[in-house]
């Protein structure tokens, strides 16, 4: 790149409010086609200076050419999302009320460059159906609820992550347990005798000299740890974004041998989290799994004829015909009695009439669209995660849909997807100082980063002490789906595709109150061999 060239682009990031620091950030940024996209991450992750790592990190985490990846096999498509950026987007706008709209017909007939027909040389009903599903808890939980379940719950929590940290290589050298360090506290107090240890956090937040705070807790004892930022750290390092409750993360360092010794973290490790490279389902099999969530039938903001306009698409659309899977992440129908005072907000007050509701609502969909089905937490099961399926009494209703539990591990024609509905996402906002409603992202990166679903014990999100904790993302997805937030986010966190799915429900009173914005009536597709996906608005 031309001197006048990386000044012009050394100018849109002053002006952007980003400082590069060092030759390998510049040359990283040099090799970039285009920096708006880098832009846009650092100004919503709140980062300022541009090292060569936070560069990395901002790219994991919007989907530009470089952080696109071609397909294992023959690569056909790439991977874009709609609407451009660029373009006007239909994103996140107020919608008109409900019942005074009168509906244009669907005016998308494809018209998606980037989603090429071509990609597509067989219809999704001349495709048979492989689901594989590797966890659900329906019928498997194993639980009382006891102290002793609760124990076991985050003994194997710990045992599984730290193995993770062993055998993926991301500890200095192999960690000992934390009494034995204490024991040898005396030897090991400088920083030429570090060592390393893996636990349980609990979190006590940060100091006034910007000294992040915690203890970590393994099978033997409890030490309390201080964590500096280091120079130069991205804003998404822990010692600057924070830590949850009950992670799993490792620590090296030396003890402090005041009068009450503590742990002075050198370096902080999280699990092993590298390149990703996604399975893709076969040639013959390239048909298109749609993702969505927080349909919430039964709410009077409910968008009726937006639904309509989704369902006369999948009639009439060459792309609809591609479509062979159906995901619904849950919160399908809005509950009863979720919230105090949710009745006024309710037109079907009845839960049985709601999930009827839904019921014929789905049965819009073509023969060919095969669905899945996830609980939430409006949904009418119980709320400790992992939920199981909704009840086989409301199953009745449906005529062919296949019931799962939440969250959800299964391969579509081998393209592995963990799907979640994303009630700890809440935990993740109050938690981390990144995440916010309108980046629910961020948050399913620090889920991918930490290797789990919902850490937190005693936060926003129920949890059932499982003897086995299936809350820890054990195997790396090729698509990673979450919803509740209502917002809508399409990308790629190194390698695997993250799809925040779009809810069908206009803005709730209480989103107002909060200054929430949803982004409703968003159909994302995969196309499962070559991983394009498509954002399809019917707002
Ligand atoms: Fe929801
Ligand atoms: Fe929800």
């Amino acid at each position: 790149m031309a001197d006048e060239e990386w000044a012009e682009r050394q100018r849109q990031l002053t002006a952007a409010g980003l400082l590069v620091l060092g030759k390998a950030a510049q040359s990283r940024i040099q090799r970039l086609s285009d920096i708006s996209s880098l832009i846009e991450a650092a100004q919503r992750s709140n980062v300022t200076m541009l090292n060569e790592r936070a560069v990395e990190e901002m790219l994991t985490l919007v989907p530009t050419e470089e952080t696109i990846d071609a397909p294992p096999s023959t690569p056909r498509s790439e991977q874009a999302t709609l609407p451009n950026p660029e373009s006007q987007s239909t994103f996140g706008r107020t919608l008109a009320p409900v019942g005074t709209q009168v509906l244009a017909p669907p005016v998308r007939r494809h018209g998606l460059d980037h989603y090429s027909l071509d990609d597509f040389p067989m219809l999704a009903k001349d495709v048979d159906a492989e689901i594989e599903i590797h966890f659900d808890i329906t019928g498997r939980s194993m639980t009382e609820g006891k102290m002793q379940d609760i124990r076991s719950c985050f003994s194997d929590r710990l045992r599984q992550i730290r193995q993770m940290m062993i055998s993926g290589r991301s500890l200095p050298r192999r960690p000992i347990s934390i009494s034995e360090a204490w024991r040898n506290r005396q030897r090991y107090s400088s920083r030429d005798y570090e060592v390393t240890l893996v636990g349980l956090v609990s979190t006590e937040g940060w100091a006034r000299t910007g000294t992040l705070k915690f203890d970590i807790e393994d099978e033997t004892m409890e030490v309390r740890c201080l964590l500096k930022p280091p120079s130069g750290a991205s804003s998404l390092h822990p010692a600057l974004d924070g830590l949850m409750n009950d992670d799993v993360v490792g620590v090296s360092g030396y003890f402090l041998l005041d009068r009450d010794p503590r742990f002075f973290v050198t370096d902080i490790h999280m699990p092993p989290l590298g390149r990703h490279s996604k399975a893709a389902a076969s040639e013959s099999e390239a048909v298109s799994a749609a993702f969505l969530s927080d349909v919430h039938v039964g709410s009077k903001t409910f968008l009726a004829p937006q639904w309509e306009k989704m369902i006369e698409w999948f009639r009439t659309d060459p792309l609809a015909r591609t479509v062979k899977y159906f995901v619904l992440s849950g919160d399908g129908v809005d509950g009863v009695g979720i919230y105090p005072g949710q009745e006024r907000h309710l037109a079907i007050k009845d839960l049985f009439n709601q999930y009827g509701e839904l019921a014929r609502l789905l049965e819009g969909l073509p023969d060919w669209v095969d669905l899945m089905i996830l609980p939430g937490n409006h949904d009418a099961v119980r709320p400790a995660e992992p939920q199981p399926a909704l009840d086989p009494e409301v199953q009745q209703e449906y005529s062919d849909a296949v019931f799962v539990g939440n969250p959800c591990d299964f391969s579509l024609h081998g393209v592995r997807v963990l799907s979640y509905h994303g009630k700890s996402i809440d935990d993740f906002v109050a938690g981390l100082r990144s995440v916010t409603y309108s980046s629910p992202e961020l948050a399913m990166r620090a889920m991918m980063e930490r290797r789990h679903l919902a850490p937190s014990w005693g936060g926003k999100t129920p949890l059932s002490p499982e003897p086995e904790d299936r809350m820890v993302i054990s195997t790396v997805p090729d698509i990673f789906v979450t919803g509740h937030v209502h917002g809508h986010y399409v990308g790629n966190h190194k390698g695997t595709t993250m799809i925040h799915s779009s809810t069908w429900q206009d803005q709730t009173d209480y989103q107002r109150m909060l200054g929430f914005q949803p982004k409703p009536c968003i159909l994302t597709i995969v196309n499962l061999h070559t991983h394009a996906t498509a954002s399809i608005p019917f707002a």
